[in-house]
C-alpha cells in the first residue's frame, strides 16, 4: 500500500505515519525528516536549506524531489507513507511518474482536515525526541515522565526552529497557496479521501485504518 499524508503543518500526519510504522510495517517517507536530518549532519543541502525551513517557506521542487527519489529507488516492503510530500502540482506529477517507473501506484490519499487555530495550538506545544522521532505535546499527549521520551528514554527531547507562531504564519499561507491544489488534484483522480483530524489521536487512526482496509 502506498499512501499520501496530505495536510496543514501540525495536521498530525507524523503522528499518524508512525503508528502506520508500527503497526503496519509501513515505511515513512517524511521529506520534512529528511532535511532536518541533512542539517544535523551539517551536509551541503543542509546549509543551503536551513534558513529557508526556518522561515517556514518551501524547499526547490528539484531538492525534495531529489530526495524522494533515492528511497524510491532503495525500495519499501509493507508500502510508503509520503509525509509533508508531495506540496506542489510539480512535486506530485513527479511522485506518479517515479512511482509508475517503479511499477507501482497509489492506493490512498488521505487530506487531514483541522482548523487553524487548533493547528496553532498543536505546533507552538509540540516537542519531539531527538533519538527515536517520538511526537509529544504538552498539553494532549505529554512524556510520562517530564523530560524523558516514553519510547526510548532518551533525555534529549526538542522544539523545532520553526515551530514559532511567526514560522507559522508563513508554513501555513505556503500550504493555502501551493499544497492545498493538491487536493482538487486528488479529488478529480478518484483517490482523496478526507479524515477529521480535530478528532482525539487514536480516532484519527482508526479512520485511517478504515481508509486503508477497504483498498
Ligand atoms: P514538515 O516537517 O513536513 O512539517 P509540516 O508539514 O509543517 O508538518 P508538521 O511536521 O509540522 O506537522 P504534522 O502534520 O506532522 O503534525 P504532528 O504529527 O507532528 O516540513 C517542514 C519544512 O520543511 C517546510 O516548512 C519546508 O520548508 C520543508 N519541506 C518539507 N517537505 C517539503 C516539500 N515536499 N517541499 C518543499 N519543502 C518541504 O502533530 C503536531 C502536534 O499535534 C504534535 O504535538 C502532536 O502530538 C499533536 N497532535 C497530533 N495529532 C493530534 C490529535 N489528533 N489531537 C491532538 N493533538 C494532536
Ligand atoms: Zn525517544
Amino acid at each position: 500500500t502506498n499512501l499520501i499524508l496530505l495536510g496543514p503543518p501540525g495536521a498530525g500526519k507524523g503522528t499518524q505515519a508512525k503508528r502506520l510504522v508500527d503497526q503496519r510495517g509501513m515505511v515513512q517517507l517524511s521529506t520534512g525528516d529528511m532535511l532536518r536530518e541533512a542539517m544535523a549532519s551539517g551536509s551541503e543541502l543542509g546549509r543551503r536549506v536551513k534558513d529557508v525551513m526556518a522561515r517556514g517557506d518551501l524547499v526547490s521542487d528539484d531538492i525534495v524531489i531529489g530526495l524522494i527519489g533515492e528511497k524510491l529507488e532503495a525500495g519499501g516492503e509493507g508500502g510508503f507513507i509520503f509525509d509533508g510530500f508531495p506540496r506542489t502540482l510539480a512535486q506530485a506529477d513527479a511522485l506518479a511518474a517515479a512511482l509508475a517507473a517503479a511499477g507501482q501506484g497509489l492506493d490512498a490519499v488521505i487530506e487531514m482536515r483541522v482548523d487553524d487555530a487548533a493547528l496553532a495550538e498543536r505546533i507552538t506545544g509540540r516537542y519531539t525526541c531527538g533519538n527515536c522521532g517520538a511526537v509529544y505535546h504538552d498539553k494532549t499527549r505529554p512524556t510520562k515522565v517530564e523530560g524523558v521520551c516514553d519510547e526510548c528514554g532518551s533525555t534529549d527531547l526538542r522544539r523545532r526552529p520553526d515551530d514559532t507562531e511567526e514560522a507559522l504564519r508563513n508554513r501555513l499561507m505556503e500550504y493555502y497557496k501551493k499544497t492545498s491544489t493538491l487536493i482538487g488534484y486528488y479529488y478529480a483522480k478518484g483517490q482523496l479521501s478526507v479524515v477529521d483530524g480535530l478528532a482525539p489521536i487514536e480516532e484519527v487512526g482508526a479512520a485511517i485504518d478504515a481508509v486503508l482496509d477497504v483498498d
